[in-house]
């Protein structure tokens, strides 16, 4: 497949596809944290939502105005702290209208989002991809030039599985991976701080040793990031510098340049 090109008005440093093998692990909260982190540090950084069918970004952001145009030009909103966000979900006109599309139509939007939008200069552009290895995620991987990929993996046996089919279509289709990521990896109980490993011991960093890539933290559940991400309010989770993904993934690039 041949690589999809900009057009004249952007111009992206690095490209990151947030992945997983199945829905609900929390790939639309990691690409959220990893844009806030990395704006956070003083990057320009995007995120196109890629999960055409099921789209979060807009909600997690609390974006309700739409894309705008210009002349030929189509300009994404901007989140509170500077985020460029395009998602289907700006097109809708009416945010819970369903999107009922053949593979066709949406393999095309993904396409479209990349070089038609006016992305401008980016230093990062972070890619909420649909969950699994379907159509969407090989036009993500074959055809946009990504710098590449994190994953992100919960502790349930069935994650990790489905983890392991995405790991391994990653590796076929020659994208770099930047990482593993595991997600609601523990609880913390707010009245004794115990951490309690609701969905089974952590196997983050074995499943990464496995496939001999970085293992880039465990984040826990937490009762105050689910509720920011529904307030639209993910910018103001105080989780952000602790965590700093943002900080790991440019240094991680810094090392591999
Ligand atoms: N670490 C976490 N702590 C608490 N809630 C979380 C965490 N990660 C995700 N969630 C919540 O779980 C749900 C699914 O997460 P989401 O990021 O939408 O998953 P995905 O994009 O993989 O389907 C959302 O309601 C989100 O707010
Ligand atoms: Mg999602
Ligand atoms: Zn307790």
């Amino acid at each position: 497949m041949d690589k999809l090109e900009l057009n004249p008005h952007s111009k992206i440093k690095n490209i990151i596809a947030v992945m997983s093998g199945k829905g609900g692990v929390g790939k639309s909260s990691v690409t959220a944290l990893l844009a806030a982190s990395l704006a956070r540090e003083g990057y320009q950084v995007g995120i196109m939502d890629a999960d055409i069918t099921g789209p979060s970004i807009p909600k997690i952001f609390g974006i309700h105005e739409g894309l705008t145009t210009k002349d030929d030009e189509i300009f994404p909103p901007l989140t509170k702290s500077g985020i460029k966000v395009v998602s289907v979900n700006l097109l809708l006109a009416n945010e819970d209208d369903p999107v009922i599309w053949r593979a066709p139509i949406l393999n095309n939007t993904v396409q479209q989002f990349f070089k038609d939008i006016t992305w401008g200069e980016l230093d990062f552009l972070v890619i909420d991809m649909p969950p699994g290895t379907g159509d969407v995620a090989i036009t993500v991987l074959g055809m946009l030039p990504l710098t590449g990929i994190v994953m992100v993996s919960s502790p349930q046996e069935l994650a990790q599985m489905v983890v392991r089919k995405a790991l391994k279509m990653s590796e076929k289709m020659g994208t770099p991976i930047l990482g593993l990521i595991e997600n609601m990896s523990y609880a913390v109980c707010p009245h004794c701080g115990e951490k309690y490993e609701i969905f089974g011991p952590s196997n983050g960093q074995a499943l990464a040793d496995d496939f001999q890539i970085n293992f880039l933290g465990a984040l826990p559940i937490d009762p105050v990031l689910a509720k920011l991400a529904d307030a639209g309010q993910i910018e103001d989770y105080p989780g952000l510098n602790q965590i700093n993904l943002g900080k790991v993934i440019a240094t991680i690039l810094q090392t591999n340049n």
